[in-house]
C-alpha cells in the first residue's frame, strides 16, 4: 500500500484510537502520542481498552509496521499531519482548556512549514483561533495560515453505534483560511466517506456543542416527562412511541437515570459558559437541562426507596443488583455515569448494592459497589432488581424468571400487557405498573 504520509494523533482514547486504525488502513504511517504510559504500553501490546477497536485490529495497525503508539512526542517529529483528541473537562464549572493548551506547546517546536494541524477536542467557539493558534506560532516561529495549515474537525463518534462509525458518519470539517479548510478537508476525505465544510473554525466548534445541547435538552424535556407522567395516568414510553410515528418534526429521545460519558453532562456548559463570558446572559435551555438531567439519580433512587417501602423493606440493608454501571448502552465507559452516582447514593442510605455489567472493567470504577456476574442466584437474591443500561449482552429471561421486583429505567423488559379504557398505572401515588412479576419503569 503506498503511504499517504506521516499523521500524529495525540490521545489514544475514544476518539483518537479508531481515528489512528481508520488512518492506518487508509494508507497513513501514524504515531500515537499519549502521555498516559500504561495506556501506551497496553497498546504496544496489541492490547485496546475501547470497545470499538478490537485486540485483533489493532494487533493488524501494529502488524502493518504503520503505527505506532509512544508516550513522547519526539517520534512525532516531521508531521504532515496532526490531530489533537484530547479531553476538555470541566473543572470548577468552567472549561478546562490545559490539555488542549499542553498538547499545542509540545506539538509547535515539531511543526514544519506546510504541515496540517486540526483540534478534534470538544470546545467553545473561539478556542482554535484565540487559543491554540497562538501557541502552536509561540513554539513554532511559524505564522497559521501562512507557513501552516489550521483547522478544527469535532468528532462524532458514537460508541457502541453497530451502525454509525467514524468512516460512514459526515464530518463537518473547517479552516482559518481557505488553504487551511482545503488541506483538512483533503485529509478527511481519505478517512470518512463524507466531508461538510463549513465557513469558519468557530461555525464548527459551535455545531459539536449545538449537537450535543440539542441531545441534552431533549432527553431532559422527556426526562422530565417521565417524572409526571405516571402520576397522570399516562405511560410515557407509550407515548414517545407513538409520537415517533409522526413522519417529520418529531425525533424520539426516551427518559433514563440520567446523563453520563464525556460530552453530554459536560458539552453544553461549554456553550452556556462562552455565552455568559462574551454575551452576559445565561443560556438557560442548558441551566435548565442540566438542572433536570442532573436531577435524575436521586429521583431513581426516591423510586427505588418507594418500590422497597411497598415491600415493607428500607433501602438500609436491602440487597440491590443495578444492571449496568456504564452510561451507556453496549459501552464500558463509566465516566460521569449516573449508575455510579445512584450506586454511590444506595451505599450511602446503607444498602448493600451490587452491579453486573459485563463491559465495565472494574478497575476503571470508583463506587461503593461489588461487581458481580449477571447469575441467577444474584437475581434471586436482591430485594430488588434495578435496570440501568439496556445493554444486549444482558439476558432477559434470566431476570424475568427470578427477579423478585425491577425499576426498569430504561424500558428493557416488555410493558405490562395494556387493556383499552384501562390506566396503566391505576395505582398514581406509587406508579406501580401491574405486570405478573413487580416491574416499575421509570
Ligand atoms: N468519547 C466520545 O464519545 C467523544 C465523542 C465526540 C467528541 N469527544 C471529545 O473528544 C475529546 C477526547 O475525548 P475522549 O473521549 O477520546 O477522551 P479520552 O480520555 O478517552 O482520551 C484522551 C486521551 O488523551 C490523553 N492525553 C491527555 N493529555 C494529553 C497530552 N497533552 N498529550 C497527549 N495525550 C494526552 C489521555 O491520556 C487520554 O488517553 C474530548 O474533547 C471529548 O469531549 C468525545
Amino acid at each position: 500500500m503506498k503511504e499517504l504520509g506521516k499523521l500524529v494523533v495525540v490521545g489514544q482514547g475514544y476518539v483518537g484510537l479508531p481515528l489512528s486504525m481508520r488512518a492506518v488502513a487508509a494508507g497513513w504511517r501514524v504515531v500515537g502520542v499519549d502521555v498516559d504510559e500504561q495506556r501506551v504500553k497496553r497498546l504496544a501490546a496489541g492490547e485496546s481498552y475501547i470497545d470499538d477497536v478490537t485486540d485483533e485490529h489493532l494487533r493488524t495497525a501494529l502488524a502493518s509496521g504503520r503505527y505506532e503508539p509512544v508516550a513522547e512526542y519526539g517520534p512525532a517529529a516531521g508531521f504532515d499531519v496532526a490531530v489533537v483528541t484530547v479531553p476538555t473537562p470541566l473543572h470548577d464549572g468552567a472549561p478546562d482548556l490545559s490539555y488542549i493548551a499542553q498538547s499545542g506547546r509540545c506539538l509547535a517546536p515539531l511543526l514544519q512549514p506546510g504541515a496540517t494541524v486540526v483540534l478534534e477536542s470538544t470546545t467553545y467557539p473561539g478556542t482554535t483561533e484565540e487559543l491554540f493558534a497562538p501557541l502552536l506560532e509561540a513554539g513554532s516561529g511559524l505564522v497559521a495560515g501562512r507557513d501552516f495549515r489550521l483547522g478544527y474537525s469535532p468528532e462524532r463518534i458514537d460508541p457502541g453505534n453497530r451502525t454509525w462509525n467514524l468512516e460512514n458518519t459526515p464530518k463537518v470539517v473547517s479552516g482559518i483560511d481557505g488553504a487551511s479548510l482545503a488541506a483538512v478537508r483533503a485529509f478527511y476525505d481519505m478517512i470518512v466517506t463524507r466531508t461538510v465544510p463549513v465557513s469558519s473554525t468557530r461555525t464548527a466548534e459551535l455545531t459539536k456543542l449545538l449537537e450535543n445541547t440539542f441531545r441534552h435538552v431533549n432527553i431532559a424535556l422527556v426526562n422530565e416527562l417521565a417524572m409526571v407522567a405516571g402520576q397522570l395516568g399516562v405511560d410515557v414510553w407509550e407515548a414517545i412511541d407513538a409520537a415517533a410515528t409522526k413522519p417529520y418534526g418529531f425525533m424520539r429521545f426516551t427518559p433514563g437515570p440520567g446523563v453520563g460519558g464525556h460530552c453530554l453532562p459536560i458539552d453544553p456548559s461549554y456553550l452556556s459558559w462562552r455565552v455568559e463570558r462574551s454575551v452576559g446572559r445565561s443560556f438557560r435551555f442548558v441551566e435548565l437541562a442540566n438542572d433536570i438531567n442532573d436531577h435524575m439519580p436521586d429521583h431513581v433512587v426516591g423510586r427505588i426507596g418507594l418500590m422497597l417501602n411497598d415491600r415493607g423493606r428500607a433501602v438500609r440493608d436491602s440487597r440491590i443488583l443495578l444492571l449496568g454501571l456504564s452510561y451507556k448502552k453496549n459501552s464500558g465507559d463509566a465516566r460521569e455515569s449516573p449508575a455510579v452516582r445512584i450506586a454511590t447514593l444506595l451505599a450511602g442510605l446503607g444498602a448493600d448494592v451490587r452491579a453486573a455489567d459485563p463491559h465495565v472493567d472494574p478497575t476503571q470504577v470508583s463506587a461503593p459497589v461489588r461487581l458481580v456476574e449477571l447469575t441467577e442466584a444474584e437475581v434471586a437474591a436482591a430485594d430488588l432488581v434495578v435496570v440501568l443500561v439496556d445493554h444486549d449482552l444482558f439476558p432477559r429471561g434470566l431476570v424475568t424468571r427470578f427477579a423478585r421486583a425491577v425499576l426498569d429505567t430504561r424500558r428493557w423488559l416488555p410493558p405490562a400487557p395494556h387493556v383499552p379504557g384501562q390506566r396503566r398505572a391505576p395505582d398514581a401515588e406509587s406508579l406501580i405498573v401491574s405486570a405478573p412479576l413487580a416491574v416499575e419503569s421509570l
